[in-house]
């Protein structure tokens, strides 16, 4: 981590903390310097990170003050699931709110997608044409599932950053994480069985247990530290559950990055039992923080996680590009691939993978998107610490471009959905996010698109909507 970033970071801690509250004034650059023995530019530039997360605002020959509508506000608290299985069926619910979302006047507050023009479709223009000119034909042979060499090279080398080395056997490519996801499930479970699922989840993971036949339980999942092990632990008691689906970082919708010792003890609690873990990821290479959490995978020693990536959030959203790193279960699932589509797209891979080579442009890309989702973040959180009525609670994720919000007793968010979409403006409503229809007071807001003024009275409507 930086200088500035740990500078930083305690500041945070402190606004969090309470120590330092609204519109108090922050130490000057001078007297920080002083104390710290840093210099002047560590400390502008730790405050100009603060200031884009919302925390401080700077006023005019005055200095820095914690930011009074960036003052943080609680976020939601854990789940509290049923802890019996359920039968899933969100499926109508999901599709009516997405087709809802597909409209381009529609303000994209409800959307899962970031704004397109983060994307470096040129470039990525460019490097499908030279890989569509340059394939060898015969490569659309040899690069049948478990896909091309070279991107599942590619790939294998971006785990060594988080520190260990998938064997390249287990890399199968997919259609995007979702492809991936469901040929897990499909391959560690059958009709009838039980998943052990976040609560809330992501709602196409819901699905994908809907349309496999299997049975949920829901676990109590916390919006800062994700799923509660405790709770996870006790349901595997209890019930005969054959995979446990979990999303370590960036969980959607929460935004919960769970905690890398957190992440090992789920590992080694599944392991000792032998259940497997599908561990959905997209939103992996999200991460705000200098030095990015590494996945649940990284602590498995048995082949019991099926890791599951993607470059649609990432990179080329459209190109339909994801991956398993499949573990134990590899060949089982690359024959369930190829008997249900044989293969991914082989041009698209290839340009992805130009992509991913060193000096391919993947990580400049990426730091780009980063800072710019977090300036985002940053003003729609202070649009909705400005807007909604003082009891919402508010999430902070640590990356991505999500927020949740528990706006209160007496919302109705499948009510707030319908009043909103009639005022032009899109938003996830919690019941999409839970087999049981719960997070009824709660809302997903999508923060992926530069802010505007329209987003910003769109969020002004909303606050008004939520206050009745
Ligand atoms: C948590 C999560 N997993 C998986 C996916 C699907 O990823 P892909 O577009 O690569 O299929 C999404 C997309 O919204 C997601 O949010």
């Amino acid at each position: 981590m930086k200088l500035y970033e740990s500078l930083a970071g305690e500041l945070q801690q402190a606004i969090e903390a309470g120590t330092l509250g609204p519109g108090d004034r922050i130490p000057s650059v001078r007297q920080l310097c002083r104390q710290r023995g840093v210099s002047p530019a560590t400390v502008v530039r730790a405050y100009e990170l603060l200031e884009r997360r919302g925390l401080v605002a700077s006023r005019e020959r005055s200095g820095y003050y914690v930011a009074t509508s960036g003052a943080p506000r609680t976020a939601p608290g854990r789940s509290t699931p049923s802890r019996r299985s359920t039968r899933v069926d969100v499926s109508e619910l999901v599709f009516h709110v997405l087709e809802a979302a597909r409209e381009r006047r529609v303000v994209p507050l409800g959307s899962a997608f970031p704004a397109p023009e983060l994307y470096p479709w040129p470039k990525l223009a460019r490097q499908l044409g030279s890989s569509a000119r340059q394939m060898d034909p015969w490569d659309t042979v040899q690069s049948l599932t478990p896909g091309h060499d070279d991107l599942r090279r590619q790939i294998a080398r971006r785990y060594l950053r988080a520190g260990f080395a998938p064997d390249l056997q287990e890399i199968v490519i997919t259609s995007g994480a979702l492809e991936a996801l469901n040929l897990a499930l499909r391959t560690v479970t059958r009709p009838g069985d039980t998943v052990a699922i976040e609560s809330p989840t992501f709602y196409a993971c819901l699905q994908a247990i809907e349309s496999c036949g299997l049975r949920a339980v829901e676990i109590a999942t916390d919006p800062r530290e994700g799923i509660d092990l405790g709770a996870l632990d006790a349901a595997l008691d209890r019930h005969d559950v054959r995979a446990v689906w979990v999303m370590t970082t960036l969980q959607n919708p929460l935004g919960a990055t769970m905690p890398d010792a957190k992440k090992r003890e789920l590992v080694a609690l599944l392991a000792k039992r032998g259940v497997p873990l599908i561990e959905d990821d997209v939103y992996a290479e999200l991460q705000f923080g200098p030095s990015p959490a590494p996945p649940a995978k990284a602590y498995d020693t048995r082949g019991l996680v099926l890791h599951c990536g993607s470059f649609a959030k990432s990179l080329a959203p459209g190109y339909r590009v994801g991956w398993v790193a499949a573990g134990r279960f590899a060949e089982t699932l690359a024959r369930l691939k190829i008997t249900s589509t044989l293969a991914t797209s082989l041009p698209v891979q290839l340009a992805i993978a130009q992509t991913l080579r060193p000096g391919g442009g993947y990580d400049a890309h990426l730091a780009r998107l980063r800072a710019a989702l977090q300036t985002q973040q940053a003003a729609a959180l202070r649009a909705v610490q400005r807007y909604f009525p003082p009891g919402a609670r508010i999430t902070r994720p640590d990356g991505g471009y999500f927020l949740w919000i528990d706006c209160g007793p007496g919302v109705d968010a499948l009510d707030l959905h319908r009043r909103a979409a009639a005022a032009g403006i899109g938003i996830a409503p919690g019941p999409m996010f839970s087999a049981r229809r719960e997070f009824r007071t709660c809302i997903r807001l999508n923060t992926g698109h530069p802010w505007t003024p329209a987003l910003d009275a769109a969020v002004r409507t909303l606050g008004n909507l939520v206050r009745g």
